[in-house]
């Protein structure tokens, strides 16, 4: 994914910039390049294919020394990646900006702009902003007005950063759909994609919301809201705890990770949403041409990942009407596949390196597909750089060995899949799109209320401390769901958890149920419920105890051997991923009762590089 770093300081900011976008590096990117104002006057750049290092050697071979200048690194969206169109986009020798996001009317602006005699450089959506903004200083020379004034003619998603050579004591940003932070200094300010990237010059930040620009000179801070009104931004000092490598004020790595999820969810949809759809390009340059020849999809993965990929079978068979098969990579792997014309290769994967998930992709690449796609949180990885397509999930590092975060932000990214192959081939049903994307929107906010369960899942763990064998149940996408529950109890708490669909309980599990095996059940309320109320008579009539994570609608009540926990209420198609929240809490506060090492669980490995 892209990064922003900008800097206007008395000091050198070369340095600054280039030390700020390796803190950028673990998002993923693949070329690199900085603008800076230099002494002579001039706005000079830098930009390279590959690794910041070869930016920096590219730098230290041929100096660039000033006071203002923006640094980016690149995620090809729109033209390969290729150092003429690696940012900052320049407009003549006056201009320069870096952009992450994509600007969905790049097509009808380049031709206007090249209509005005503009000639383009690259192949980037980047470069008709730049452009556009020099077209308009033409009549409103005041940059942060031509700023305001051009970003209107821009549909998509953006975070930008501008410098100018005739303003160069302001650093210009603006906001849309892709998130920027201010970092504050002692006569020098900063701005950044990310806080990590600034956190060697700064720990006070001024975080921009939505539809903002603001004018960053060195000793001031303008900033205007989406109606043109200048506002203030609350200051935010920088706590150690919000690093990723300390656990802060949480006593597992485990529980901050669960914590984390509004946050991380947010920023796995940040820049890949329209006003009522999703950006297809967010997969990469060839997206939408690849797409729209996909009438199969295969998913491989393992553990967690491979029960993202259970949910997403759902996801893309209810909602795209488009056929889906799902298997663990080790079996996938050794044994005879039968491709179906014009399949996706889909793989899932945290860490991007487990040895299974790699090698069937490289099967794969033998076999037909049509391309392959990664979702994927690490984009340095192998099976990113494997794969044809890369949808980077935005967890942040995860250091708890089971799974949570990025279990989320896999769901997520695996909805954006859904949507983005149902709208490429036309197969969702009206308004599909808009609602989902209304309330993927909202999803950070409801995994927020999903959390406020926190207390009341700590008590409910108490039931489980002293037994040996649980049992798991849901229906439909909630059946992955109640797996991915199970794996998550037996990772930590070691206690013997088993999964099945609710409808298969009579067929053998049932003669497992007594009062010494809690049952634990995930019921949305949706056309299923009052079969899986069904099979809950069931469980109680042969005296089980049943643990019911319920929609606050689904009219279930607490009774004997019945415990009723209420689930704050979500549309049916994002429940797996809202559901996800509590079974996590629970899996949790067992392994706390029962005192394992909750963040390295015995025999276990965050990231599995052998068979
Ligand atoms: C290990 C981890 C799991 C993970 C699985 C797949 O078993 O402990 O948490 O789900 O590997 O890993 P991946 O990195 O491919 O998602």
């Amino acid at each position: 994914m892209c990064g922003i770093v900008g800097a206007v300081a008395e000091r050198n900011i070369t340095t600054i910039l280039i030390e700020g976008l390796k803190r950028l590096e673990y998002r993923g990117y693949d070329s690199a390049g900085l603008a800076v104002y230099t002494q002579q006057g001039n706005l000079e750049r830098r930009r390279r294919i590959g690794k910041v290092s070869e930016l920096e050697a590219a730098v230290a071979a041929d100096p660039l020394v000033g006071q203002l200048g923006i640094a980016h690194t690149r995620w090809a969206t729109h033209g390969a990646p290729t150092e003429h169109n690696a940012h900052p986009h320049f407009s003549g020798q006056e201009l320069a900006v870096v952009h992450n996001g994509i600007i969905e009317n790049h097509e009808e602006l380049r031709e206007q702009l090249k209509g005005l005699g503009y000639l383009f450089s690259s192949e980037t959506d980047t470069e008709v902003i730049v452009h556009l903004l020099h077209h308009t200083l033409k009549t409103v020379p005041d940059l942060a007005d031509a700023l305001k004034a051009a970003v209107k003619q821009l549909h998509g998603a953006y975070g930008l950063a501008v410098i100018s050579v005739h303003q160069p004591d302001r650093l210009l940003a603006a906001r849309s759909g892709s998130p920027l932070v201010i970092g504050l200094g002692h006569g020098e300010n900063f701005l950044a994609s990310d806080q990590l990237a600034l956190r060697q010059v700064t720990d006070r930040f001024m975080y921009l919301e939505e539809g903002d620009i603001a004018e960053i000179r060195r000793d001031q801070v303008s900033i205007w809201d989406v109606t043109g009104a200048k506002v203030q931004r609350e200051t935010v000092q920088y706590h150690e705890g919000a690093e990723a490598a300390d656990k802060g004020e949480y006593r597992h790595f485990m529980l901050k990770e669960i914590h984390e999820q509004p946050t991380v969810v947010q920023r796995t949809l940040e820049g890949r949403l329209g006003k009522d759809h999703v950006l297809v390009q967010a997969f990469g340059p060839q997206a939408a041409d690849l797409f729209a020849k996909v009438r199969n999809v295969q998913i491989v993965a393992c553990g967690t990942s491979y029960h993202a990929g259970m949910v997403a079978r759902y996801w893309l068979e209810e909602l795209a009407g488009i056929p889906c098969q799902v298997e663990v990579a080790s079996e996938f792997r050794y044994r005879k596949v039968v491709v179906q014309p014009d399949t996706l290769f889909v793989s899932i994967s945290q860490s991007g390196e487990t040895a299974d998930t790699l090698a069937a992709l490289r099967n794969a690449k033998q076999l037909g597909f049509l391309g392959s796609l990664a979702i994927c949180n690490v984009g340095i990885s192998s099976l990113v750089r494997e794969s044809d397509l890369t949808l980077l999930t935005q967890a942040g590092p995860e250091i708890g060995v089971a799974s949570t975060k990025a279990f989320t932000t896999q769901l997520v990214s695996l909805m954006l899949l859904t949507l983005s192959l149902g709208q490429v081939r036309s197969t969702l049903a009206a308004g599909v799109e808009a609602e989902l994307v209304e309330e993927l929107r909202r999803l950070p906010t409801r995994l927020g209320e999903a959390l406020a369960m926190d207390a009341v899942v700590e008590k409910t763990a108490e039931l489980f401390a002293d037994k040996h064998h649980t049992l798991f149940l849901g229906r439909g996408a909630q059946f992955p769901v109640a797996m991915e529950g199970a794996l998550k109890l037996k990772e930590i708490s070691y206690i013997h958890a088993e999964a099945y669909p609710a409808g298969e309980l009579k067929h053998g599990p049932l003669a497992l149920v007594d009062s010494d095996m809690p049952v634990v059940t995930v019921a949305p309320n949706n056309e299923l419920l009052e079969k899986l109320k069904s099979n809950l008579q069931e469980v109680r009539a042969r005296g089980g105890q049943l643990i019911v994570f319920a929609d606050q609608a689904a009219g279930m009540s607490n009774g004997e051997g019945t415990h009723v926990i209420a689930v704050p209420h979500i549309i049916d198609a994002l429940a797996p991923i809202l559901y996800t929240i509590p079974l996590q809490l629970l899996s949790y506060y067992v392994a706390v009762l029962k005192g394992t090492d909750v963040d390295q669980p015995r025999n276990l490995a965050k990231s599995v590089t052998v068979e």
